[in-house]
């Protein structure tokens, strides 16, 4: 039987990290074998698109939007590190952002059904047994973010583009609402408090 697919998402800074380490913890601590990654992937294109984020290379949105959309398929496909591939091995593979992001960020910043149309009816692109939103407003994302050690800021990480982002998770899930399993979870209260949220919505998947 296929494992299962679970994926985290939430502005920067809303303790996806912390939130994800839990949650391995969590479940292979019920005997289950888990595996974590991220998108952008360790891919070619998602180095292409850390490229993008950084500003070191000057893509326009839809340009990046495509380049999401192209390492999402690898990310499902690829025959090594691939979700199919996990998921077909029984193993729980827990997921550092996905399409959500996408319709989020780059819905927001080119065209809305355009960037839902590639993510949700491509046929590599599977649909995850849960999507786990951390919400936190864009004024604790922003001091979580300056509160770490980094010394750069991405592309998307400033106060008008976190505000629209937030928002357009919401009109995702609103879209999605019938056709996606997901959990919001007010990500503002401590890791404790957090983590036994993220865990309940988990272990539903696996009674
Ligand atoms: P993170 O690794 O810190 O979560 O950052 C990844 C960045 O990539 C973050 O700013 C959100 C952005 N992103 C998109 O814009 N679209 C996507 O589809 C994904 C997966 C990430």
């Amino acid at each position: 039987m296929d494992g299962k697919f679970i994926v985290m998402e939430g502005l920067d800074g809303s303790g996806k990290t912390t939130q994800l380490r839990l949650l391995e913890e969590h479940l292979s601590g019920k005997g289950l074998i888990v595996d974590v990654t991220a998108e952008p992937t360790v891919s070619t294109l998602g180095g292409m698109i850390r490229d993008a984020l950084s500003g070191y290379i000057r893509r326009t949105d839809c340009e990046i939007a495509a380049l999401f959309a192209a390492d999402r398929v690898q990310h499902n496909v690829n025959p090594v590190w691939g979700i199919e591939k996990l998921l077909s091995q029984g193993r729980t593979v827990l997921c550092d952002r996905y399409y959500y992001s996408s319709m989020a960020y780059q819905g927001t910043l080119t065209d809305w059904d355009w960037v839902a149309g590639m993510n949700l009816n491509s046929p590599q692109i599977r649909k995850p047994d849960l999507c786990i939103f951390l919400d936190v407003d864009y004024e604790r994302s922003m001091a979580r973010m300056n509160s770490g050690n980094r010394t750069y800021l991405e592309i998307y990480e400033n106060p008008e583009m976190l505000i629209a982002t937030r928002k357009s998770y919401y009109r995702a899930f609103e879209q999605l609402k019938d056709r996606d399993n997901i959990v919001i979870i007010d990500a503002a209260r401590s890791i404790e408090e957090v983590a036994a949220a993220v865990a309940k919505a988990a272990d539903t998947l696996f009674l």
